[in-house]
């Protein structure tokens, strides 16, 4: 697919607000700083579309875009981030969870996980939960520039035992790098292949 527009729709917290849902709709989460944003930003092939920030914890609402005016990108909050107050401990925000739950013309989530470090439980967790929901998923390694092969190939295999362990299939994988552009036009083509509603 070719990706020649994106337009920066609105933000909210309530999936009933969330533009009319009369579009495909493709949605990017992951624990705090995996590098969603970026991610988006390199398949809109733009610099500053979606907000990136060193500091976890930045995108804090659902942001929607219009994409070709054929289909939504919806890049939200992440989880699972612990800040160093201890206090607020942004875990899964329950909005999040309710748009994921009640959005119609989601067809696909794309699930971001680091490709330098192991499965992590609250990964698992979410993994669980789309399961039980009966959400669609696929996952998305990313930053895959910062690894050796060797230690990309570890992740993985981790990754794939894990899921084993409760699945019975793979889901499907990606791997990618924002800095470098990797895994774009496989994401794309995967998008194009299943944007029918
Ligand atoms: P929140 O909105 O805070 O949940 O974070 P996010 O998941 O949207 O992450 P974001 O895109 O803001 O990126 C977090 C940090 O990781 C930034 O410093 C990015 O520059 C960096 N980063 C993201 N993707 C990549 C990548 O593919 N390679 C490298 N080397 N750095 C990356
Ligand atoms: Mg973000």
């Amino acid at each position: 697919m070719d990706l020649k527009e994106a337009k920066f729709v609105m933000s909210n917290t309530d999936w009933r607000k969330c533009p009319k849902p009369v579009l495909p709709e493709y949605a990017f989460i992951g624990r705090s700083n995996v590098g969603k944003s970026s991610l988006i930003n390199m398949l809109c092939q733009r610099k500053s579309l979606a907000k990136v920030s060193s500091t976890p914890g930045k995108t804090q609402l659902i942001n929607h875009f219009l994409i070709n005016d054929n289909w939504y990108l919806a890049d939200l909050p992440g989880y699972g981030y612990a800040k160093v107050s201890k206090v607020k401990r942004t875990k899964f925000h329950n909005f999040t969870l309710d748009y994921l739950r009640n959005r119609e013309n989601l067809m696909c989530t794309f699930v971001l996980v680091d490709s330098r470090i192991k499965p992590q439980t609250i990964d698992l967790e979410f993994f669980e939960f789309c399961g039980t929901k009966k959400i669609p998923f696929v996952i998305v390694f990313t930053k895959f520039d910062k690894l050796k092969k060797t230690e990309k190939e570890k992740n993985i295999a981790l990754y794939q035992e894990k899921l084993l362990e409760s699945w019975n299939a793979l889901p499907p994988m990606f791997f990618t790098s924002a800095v470098k552009g990797t895994g774009r036009d496989e994401i794309l083509d995967f998008i194009a292949e299943t944007n029918t509603l």
